[in-house]
């Protein structure tokens, strides 16, 4: 029986990637102190809990996804000292704090791994996948899954890049040393772990080889939701119930069948899961692959995972991370660029779930243009550029690494206008987005109607309403390619949340069991409100309205209204 709290149902969450969210020692990084003095802000937006990336000492060959040791802070960012004082403020603050658990592979700079390599015969020979002859796995970030070490005369697994060597989790050793980990941050204080591609950790015995025709993901059958994962899951999910504690996983690639197994059930081991299906709606598999935008695919993500879990399990919802590109360059409009960086706050945090804001989506920051790959940073992209379309021209490449680097979600946090948009007095460990003289939190906190306020308005009102956290979904003309439109439903009350994506005006339609209903329409993003209310609309604000008279179905671009009813959805 799940004796577990569910408080994380509640709660919406802030997550930062350090290295670039605010500098506090003026070393042009990130960092610890950074953070301390914007605990605030974070508070400000409504959140109720932060989620840390990696904060361990790390070589940073993946920015801190290369764990080199995960008992301790980089000293980049701090110390651990410094991360009590934050994890003490946050708690005082009514903030909770989770870390990235980051447990499929360490740094190959990880004492663990540099003692594995030096024979077969040492306590740390079986901790990593080692074998005399590799089979044909590509790993998912540079080339081959396999790279010889001349030390240990043998190949070592590494699903990602070389020097994240992937962990042998059969070894009830390994497993220790995770539980381990838990333990001493759960006993510092922390209330939980964002679990890092956890539905990788247990491959397939004998480790066959994959299917030749899929590049990159050719293993993936043999070591995505492996034989024992859930065996090894109920052994760390122990540990955090010994603990008021919570669980999210990363599952890369995984379908919400597979994602039902870790999240409701006898094999439950997680709160939830972030799931991927939503973040390919102009992309396969990775954002290199680009398609156009189609947001019947969106929606149809979004649904199959709300109808699945509904009752049985709990959504996360995130339209950004630090692993994908910023989402109004993808899903919305920079031309729009106010009008759908509020419509998509809307479009993901009503749905059932707890909402994850990514440092800087608030404020709606946008992809950055770099111009030569030698300018960007991050390992797949780079990989991506010299392994793939190397036949294309220079300029589209590069169009490709605009679209999808992660890169652009990684760029400083702007902070004001200021030189190096306020995040540092020195020049920045990497390029701030130009635009961030009109792009900047101290800009859109003058403006009532900027897109961060508008996620303040947004995570307020979902925290005022039973109906917006625990209530029903459904949705209503799903074939419909410009409108998205979502009901949350509990007891009495239902909210409509009507979503445009299209960036010409367009009608939409009434669902039947709403004409002729009155509503009051709680948040819009055109400062005057519907068209035909105009000017009274701000002073009017929560009068019961009369949505198809009122206005004739008509949205303009990106517009998002939420409407909230009070009758019961088929009373006459
Ligand atoms: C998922 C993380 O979010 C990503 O940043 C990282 O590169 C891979 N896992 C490997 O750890």
């Amino acid at each position: 029986m799940e004796l577990h709290n569910d408080w994380y149902k509640r709660m919406s969450f802030y997550q930062i990637w350090v290295r670039s969210f605010a500098d506090g020692n003026g070393d042009g990084i990130g960092d610890l102190y950074g953070v301390y003095d914007k605990l605030e802000y974070i508070k400000s937006l409504g959140v109720d809990g932060i989620w840390f990336s990696p904060l361990y000492p790390s070589p940073n060959a993946d920015y801190g996804y290369d764990i080199s040791d995960y008992r301790d802070i980089h000293p980049e960012y701090g110390t651990l000292e410094q991360f009590q004082k934050v994890l003490h403020k946050a708690h005082e603050m009514g903030l909770k704090v989770i870390m990235d658990l980051v447990v499929n592979h360490t740094s190959d700079e990880h004492p663990w791994f540099l003692e594995s390599r030096k024979g077969r015969d040492n306590p740390y020979s079986d901790y990593y996948i080692w074998r005399d002859k590799p089979n044909n796995w590509d790993s998912l970030f540079e080339g081959k899954a396999w790279e010889y070490d001349k030390v240990r005369g043998q190949y070592y697994l590494h699903i990602f890049a070389k020097k994240q060597p992937d962990l042998n989790m059969d070894n009830p050793k390994v497993r220790e040393e995770v539980k381990g980990i838990m333990r001493f941050w759960l006993d510092m204080g922390v209330d939980g772990f964002r679990e890092d591609v956890i539905n990788f950790i247990s491959k397939k015995e004998g480790l066959p080889n994959g299917l030749p025709f899929l590049p990159a993901v050719n293993g993936m059958p043999y070591y995505k939701d492996g034989p024992h994962i859930h065996e090894y899951m109920a052994e760390f999910r122990a540990v955090c119930m010994e603990y008021d504690c919570f669980q999210i996983g990363e599952g890369p690639m995984t379908t919400v069948q597979s994602a039902m197994k870790y999240l409701t059930g006898p094999t439950k081991s997680l709160d939830m899961m972030f799931s991927f299906d939503h973040m390919m709606a102009d992309c396969i598999y990775t954002e290199y692959v680009h398609r156009p935008f189609s947001l019947i695919k969106l929606k149809k993500a979004f649904s199959r995972w709300q109808y699945a879990l509904a009752g049985k399990g709990w959504n996360s919802l995130y339209l950004e991370n630090h692993d994908h590109p910023r989402i109004i360059s993808r899903y919305g409009s920079t031309h729009y660029w106010r009008e759908s960086g509020t419509m998509l706050a809307a479009s993901f945090i009503f749905q059932q779930g707890t909402p994850f804001i990514y440092q800087g989506q608030e404020i709606g920051m946008t992809n950055i243009r770099l111009h030569s790959i030698d300018d960007y940073v991050d390992v797949s992209t780079k990989n991506n550029y010299h392994t793939y379309h190397l036949k294309d021209t220079i300029e589209r490449r590069l169009k490709r690494i605009h679209l999808s680097s992660r890169d652009s979600s990684r760029t400083p946090v702007q902070w004001d206008s200021s030189p190096y948009a306020g995040f540092s007095k020195v020049q920045p460990w990497f390029y701030v987005n130009p635009n961030y003289r009109k792009i900047n939190v101290a800009a859109e906190e003058k403006d009532p109607d900027s897109i961060l306020n508008f996620y303040r308005k947004c995570l307020a009102l979902r925290k005022s309403s039973k109906t917006l956290i625990y209530g029903a979904y459904k949705e209503y003309f799903p074939k419909d390619p410009n409108i998205y439109m979502y009901e949350r439903s509990y007891g009495e009350v239902r909210y409509l949340i009507i979503c445009s994506f299209a960036r010409l005006p367009v009608k939409v339609r009434i669902p039947q069991n709403y004409v002729g209903k009155k509503g009051q329409l709680m948040l819009s993003n055109y400062p005057d409100g519907p068209q035909v209310m105009a000017d009274s609309l701000r002073k009017r604000a929560h009068q019961e309205v009369n949505m198809l008279a009122a206005e004739h179905g008509m949205f303009r671009p990106y517009e998002v209204r939420v409407y909230r009813f009070r009758e019961r959805a088929r009373e006459k």
